[in-house]
């Protein structure tokens, strides 16, 4: 695990996108994890722009998000299918035929997450895994206890969970209490793991995350076993950890290379 702290979310975000565009030319047809949220919000920005300037092609990209709430069809603002066509694909070249995102409003849940596992598998698996974390240690929608080992299923929310993601949502609407989301399983397949955190909100999960223990109670945890995960993280996200001063000194002492 490499924790990458930086000053704040702005340049953590910058950081992120070159990490990315640096995949895209080595790899012009990787297959990337997405996530939505508040967290990858400049991240998406930063990739607009620099695909605006011409800097980077994104048409033979294929992606796969994480998750998505049960019962909301993809038109409905608070679906992540909307949030992520109006915060990044509606500005970008990836062809809509290469993007893949969970379906809420289909009737055979199970016979959909199977389906889109071996979309998965058919695209050659994902080269790169965005993640944000939840402030209980979620990455993707596996909450607390969740499998470590799980694939894309339906899951039920927690009530942190709930009020967090709140905000998307009208007055008059009620969030989902069930989501569709990959597994841990699944996300532990990818080639390698970019998890963003900015804010104190998220201290506590990333402290667990990377020195705790691993445990299902942190489902985040499970990434101390992947070989190449980054943790993004700007300077208050980082506030728990008891080896920040090695992690940064370690970070600043890589040649250019080495850091994207
Ligand atoms: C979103 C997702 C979630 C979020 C997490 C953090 O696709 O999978 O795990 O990354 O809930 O959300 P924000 O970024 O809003 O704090």
């Amino acid at each position: 695990m490499e924790v990458i702290i930086q000053p704040d979310p702005g340049s953590g975000s910058v950081l992120a996108a070159q990490i990315i565009s640096n995949l895209l030319k080595r790899k012009p047809n990787a297959v990337l994890g997405l996530a939505t949220g508040n967290t990858p919000l400049r991240l998406y920005k930063e990739l607009i722009d620099m695909y605006k300037r011409g800097e980077i092609d994104f048409s033979r990209v294929t992606t796969f998000n994480l998750d998505e709430y049960v019962g909301l069809p993809c038109d409905h603002p608070a679906s992540y299918n909307y949030f992520m066509y109006e915060n990044f694909f509606k500005h970008v070249n990836i062809p809509k035929n290469q993007i893949h995102i969970p379906d809420g409003a289909v009737e055979d849940i199970p016979a959909f997450c199977l389906a889109y596992e071996q979309a998965i598998k058919d695209a050659g698996g994902i080269d790169l895994q965005l993640l944000g974390i939840g402030r209980d240690g979620h990455i993707g929608f596996n909450e607390p206890v969740s499998s470590l080992s799980s694939r894309t299923r339906i899951k039920t929310l927690m009530e942190q969970t709930l009020k967090d993601n709140e905000t998307f949502f009208e007055r008059e609407d009620h969030i989902p209490h069930h989501v569709i989301t990959m597994g841990i399983g699944t996300v532990m397949e990818s080639g390698s793991i970019l998890l963003l955190a900015f804010g104190t909100g998220k201290a506590h999960s990333i402290a667990q995350t990377v020195e705790g223990p691993l445990t299902a109670m942190v489902p985040a945890s499970i990434l101390q076993l992947h070989p190449h995960a980054k943790i993004i993280l700007d300077k208050d996200a980082a506030t728990h950890l008891s080896r920040a001063a090695y992690y940064q000194t370690t970070y600043d002492g890589k040649p250019d290379w080495q850091k994207f």
